[in-house]
């Protein structure tokens, strides 16, 4: 066993350079790659509200071991970026990292805490569900290439909206979404666009998303009336011919969600699936 000798260190007192490194290193051999750079790393802990204060970082001595990493919302947390090296694992600095973070939470008066963990990823998977977290729901990851041939839009009002007109669209009453497409991560993000959409139905709905160079992410939707996947047609497709050449990433998007035959109808593929795990009851909205 390692824990007794290991230490729990504030995040903030390393920059996010030396973050960013050992977050890498522990992810070496991680199923699904995602490797960071100190910029990207910036902007997420910017627009999850990762607080580095409350974030931990393991060592030993002069050797950094593992980090994890907490997110802060009014009466909830996160849980994120959780890794220990691989030549050190199962001699309980993971479940040290964890218990960490758990006892920030606590101490800030907070009783729910959210995190997602990939499908298959198994040592993790019983590292939470040891400490008491329950699986609530499962999570998709989409991807849609650009393609060739131009979308036709589907028959509808279509208004475009910027920055703070398009975040007014995300109002309360979504229910406990998944921390990266909470109503807060707009808010921290720039480059936020929106879109309603009329059918001559009567069905309505929006679409809220964020415009990156080459990529379109972020997606934040809502029927409010009328059948959610014709809806869900008529923002795509007007999303999509207006912007053809680039390519779209979703992630956490529910399986149970009712718009999802619209996005595969458009295109739309699976990458991977995650598993939501929550701790405790989320607070009323
Ligand atoms: C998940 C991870 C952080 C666990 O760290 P660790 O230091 O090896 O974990 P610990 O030694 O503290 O183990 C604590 C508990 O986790 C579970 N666990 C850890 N590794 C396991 C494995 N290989 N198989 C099954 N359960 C495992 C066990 O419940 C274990 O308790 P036990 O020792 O009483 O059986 C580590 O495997 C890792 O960095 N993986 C790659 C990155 C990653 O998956 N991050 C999580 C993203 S959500």
């Amino acid at each position: 066993m390692l824990t007794n000798s290991i230490q729990l260190i504030p995040a903030s007192r390393f920059t996010v350079e030396q973050l960013t490194a050992i977050y890498n290193q522990t992810r070496i051999d991680y199923l699904v790659p995602m490797p960071m750079n100190a910029r990207r790393l910036q902007e997420y802990i910017t627009a999850y509200d990762v607080s580095l204060e409350h974030s931990l970082v393991a060592m030993q001595g002069e050797d950094l071991l593992g980090v994890a990493m907490l997110g802060i919302r009014k009466n909830r947390t996160w849980i994120t970026r959780l890794g220990v090296l691989p030549n050190i694992r199962r001699g309980g600095v993971g479940q040290a990292l964890m218990t960490g973070l758990l006892e920030n939470t606590a101490r800030l008066g907070i009783s729910f805490i959210m995190l997602e963990v990939i499908k298959n990823n198994i040592p993790a998977h019983q590292l939470f569900l040891k400490l008491g977290f329950r699986e609530v729901g499962e999570l998709l990851i989409l991807r849609r290439p650009p393609v060739l041939t131009p979308t036709e839009p589907v028959i509808a009002d279509a208004q475009r909206l910027e920055d703070d007109d398009a975040r007014r669209l995300i109002r309360r009453g979504r229910g406990t979404m998944p921390w990266t497409n909470q109503s807060e991560t707009f808010f921290n993000i720039q480059d936020v666009c929106g879109l309603t959409v009329t059918l001559p139905d009567d069905s309505r709905g929006w679409l809220v998303y964020q415009r990156q160079k080459f990529t379109l992410t972020r997606f934040a939707y809502q029927t409010e009336s009328g059948n959610p996947v014709h809806v869900a047609q008529a923002f795509l497709s007007h999303l999509h011919s207006q912007y053809p050449r680039l390519d779209t990433h979703l992630e956490n998007i529910q399986i149970n969600d009712p718009h999802l035959p619209a996005f595969y109808a458009m295109g739309y593929v699976e990458s991977f699936r995650r598993i939501e795990m929550w701790l405790g009851d989320p607070p009323p909205e």
